[in-house]
């Protein structure tokens, strides 16, 4: 008989409770996790045009993901039913994929979770539907930029506090509202785990990352108000004064020097206009 070992400890956080540190290996299963979830956005990319039906997309990244011998994490997590979010323009996350055709002028959230060997890789990017008014592509653009600073302060030593500093200070500087109520998470063998990591804060405040933390950074940024309702599917959130929102999403580790991103695209994609 053989028994798995533990592929992490756990430090205490007087306010996010205990906070899992992960092992070398564990790294090495959240990168195949990663890797496989930002190929699904990748294989995605071409079929993101207009007229394309959003439930044709999920298909798409669910037999992807079922052909890699992996799962998706969204199926059957509380009650959801699909493997991906498909949230457009003023869907802020968690659209749900459907009989909607995409159109010109749209701006796309896809977000994938999936389970590869009991590791989570989470990850999201917009896209752009034809041709998009400068406005909605500024937006898209600050929103990338967000998430990048927030991984550029993710580094031991530093805090969430920080990380969410980061993000915040430069979508009001763009004046654009961070969404609050909807934060990024701790990831690894669970799907939502401690840390919480909201996107605003104030610098030194907050959990005091360490090498060996594992979490997503998913900023949603609006052009108009922070505010969010929810539609009566029970999922889909929008903004409040319908302004556009646009989201982009990382999970990465902390480690020795900084963060690796794990859901990086082997493509080289970063944010749109996606090349080839
Ligand atoms: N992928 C989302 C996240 O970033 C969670 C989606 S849960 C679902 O945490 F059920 F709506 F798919
Ligand atoms: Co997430
Ligand atoms: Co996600």
């Amino acid at each position: 008989m053989t028994t798995a070992a533990l592929d992490y400890v756990t430090v205490s956080d007087p306010s996010e409770g205990s906070i899992r540190l992960h092992t070398p290996a564990a790294f090495e299963g959240m990168r195949k996790a990663g890797r496989l979830a930002a190929e699904v956005l990748d294989m995605l990319t071409q079929h993101v045009v207009p007229e394309a039906v959003t439930l044709d997309l999920d298909r798409l990244a669910y037999e992807h993901v079922r052909a890699a011998g992996a799962d998706s994490a969204t199926i059957f997590y509380r009650g959801y039913s699909h493997s991906l979010c498909i949230s457009v323009n003023h869907v802020v996350c968690h659209g749900i994929p459907s009989a909607r055709k995409l159109k010109d002028g749209d701006i796309v959230n896809i977000d994938v979770t999936v389970v590869v060997d009991g590791w989570h890789g989470d990850t999201s990017r917009m896209f752009l539907v034809g041709d998009v008014a400068l406005k909605a592509r500024r937006l898209v653009e600050v929103t990338y930029e967000c998430l990048m600073r927030g991984i550029d302060m993710a580094k031991p030593g530093n805090t969430l506090g920080d990380v969410g500093h980061a993000i915040q200070s430069h979508a009001e500087r763009n004046r654009m509202a961070v969404v609050r109520d909807f934060c990024g998470h701790g990831l690894g063998r669970v799907f939502h785990d401690a840390p919480n990591v909201v996107h605003l804060g104030k610098p030194g405040r907050g959990v005091l990352l360490r090498p060996g933390m594992f979490f997503t950074i998913e900023p949603m940024i609006n052009l108009g108000g922070s505010a969010v309702k929810l539609l009566d599917d029970g999922w889909t959130a929008v903004t409040r004064d319908r302004s556009l929102s646009a989201q982009f999403e990382h999970s990465i580790g902390i480690t020795e020097t900084g963060a690796e991103i794990f859901t990086a695209s082997p493509l080289g994609h970063t944010a749109p206009p996606y090349a080839g």
